[in-house]
């Protein structure tokens, strides 16, 4: 069965669009295959219209967003299967997580809140596929976090025989999950570590005037020390010490948390830049390597994978190995999936899973009352009639 899946990230860096085969009718005993992984990248235009829409957009926009996004998603799905070579008609369904535009988890007074734009009418509309979207809505109506959602898909694709496992993303957040070997009856569980990249991004392009979206290669966090009274301030954040389940996006670490940064610490001159950004990238790693020492490594963990655009950050690669060794910290890639489509490819899973009528949230993970078949379906092209 192939299957596509769909995600515009909290980086804003464009449309990812993935291609998996799959063989077999129950998730125990599934083979899988990436055919395809395209990026469709968002130029200045749309990445800027996206991120003003979700700053400060008012119904128009966030409606026009909607729409807009529909097209690009339908974009990405007609590019992956051109690129695999397959027919639209050969596809089964198409999984779209959509674009985050708000993200609220719950609090002890109130239920959760969170928005994915990209209408998924047009997307089944362009492409005759039956499209599954809205994944997060129900659990988060569930009292859940609506987040993350992929561990069902990482225990599905990526667990070990024999071996412990934790599948660490960073893309815009960072989020872990924990996979028992195969076949054990521990639960896997995940939660969100903090921020992933969108801080260094946001730095590395007020560092650069605009010239960079992202801190390429690594190179200027490389050229900085990090500032270790700045570290420790940075770690007192509430977030790191809420107790999973727990999740985060962009309100709380994205831009305007920069701007607030960069308003006190005044960073002058391209070394104390270098020093921010170093920090910043420190930040994710100590972030990440303490909810480890707190949450994770106390159930044993043999091996560590590294996913989403942080995998290619070589500095921030080298900061994670370092504060987590002895664990082996590697790329995604040396499990067959591209880091970088791991996520778009969970939402093909998740599309999998609702046809299947299987739940596929883990609620330890999402802290929802329960399990869940996650996602809405808009139908594909009509079948011929007579
Ligand atoms: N060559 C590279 N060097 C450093 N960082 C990179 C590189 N390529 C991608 N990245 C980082 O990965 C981010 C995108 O990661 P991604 O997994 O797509 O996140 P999201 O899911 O939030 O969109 C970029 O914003 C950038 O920070
Ligand atoms: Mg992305």
């Amino acid at each position: 069965m192939n299957l596509i899946g769909l995600m515009s990230g909290t980086s804003l860096d464009g449309v990812d669009a993935v291609l998996l085969e799959l063989e077999g009718s129950e998730p125990a005993a599934l083979t899988w295959r990436l055919r395809a992984f395209v990026t469709i990248p968002y130029g200045e235009e749309r990445r800027s219209g996206i991120a003003q829409a979700i700053e400060s957009g008012d119904a128009s926009s966030l409606c026009r967003l909607h729409a807009d996004l529909g097209e690009w998603l339908a974009e990405g799905a007609l590019a992956v299967c051109a690129a695999a070579r397959l027919k639209p008609e050969e596809v089964a369904a198409i999984g779209s997580h959509g674009q985050t535009v708000w993200h609220e988890p719950p609090t002890a007074g109130r239920r959760g809140a969170t928005l994915q734009l990209g209408d998924p009418a047009t997307i089944a509309e362009r492409s005759g596929v039956r499209v599954i979207a809205d994944f997060r809505a129900r659990d988060v109506a569930a009292g859940g976090h609506g987040a993350p959602l992929v561990p069902w898909a990482d225990s599905v694709l990526f667990a070990g025989h024999g071996r412990r496992r934790a599948i660490q993303n960073i893309g815009g957040m960072a989020n872990v999950t924990w996979l028992p070997p195969r076949g054990s009856d521990l639960p896997v569980f995940a939660f969100d570590t903090g921020p992933g990249v969108a801080l260094v991004d946001a730095a590395a392009a007020r560092a650069t005037g605009g010239r960079m979206h992202y801190d390429e290669e690594g190179r200027l966090a490389a050229a900085g020390r990090v500032r270790e009274d700045l570290l420790l301030e940075l770690l007192a954040h509430p977030f790191f010490q809420l107790e999973p389940p727990r999740s985060t996006g962009r309100e709380t670490f994205g831009t305007p948390f920069v701007r607030r940064l960069i308003e006190r610490v005044a960073p002058n001159g391209e070394g104390q830049w270098a020093d921010l950004l170093a920090t910043l990238t420190a930040l994710t790693a100590r972030s990440v390597a303490d909810a480890y020492r707190r949450w994770v490594l106390p159930h044993g963990v043999d091996e560590i994978y590294v996913a989403g655009g942080g995998a290619r950050n070589p500095t921030l690669m080298g900061m994670l190995a370092a504060e987590l060794a002895p664990v082996p910290v590697r790329r995604l890639d040396e499990l067959g999936m591209d880091s970088d489509a791991r996520e778009a490819a969970a939402f093909a899973l998740l599309a999998w899973a609702h046809l299947l009528g299987l739940p596929a949230n883990v609620p330890a993970a999402t802290g929802a009352a329960g399990p869940r078949i996650l996602g809405s379906l808009s139908p594909g092209a009509a079948p011929p009639r007579g």
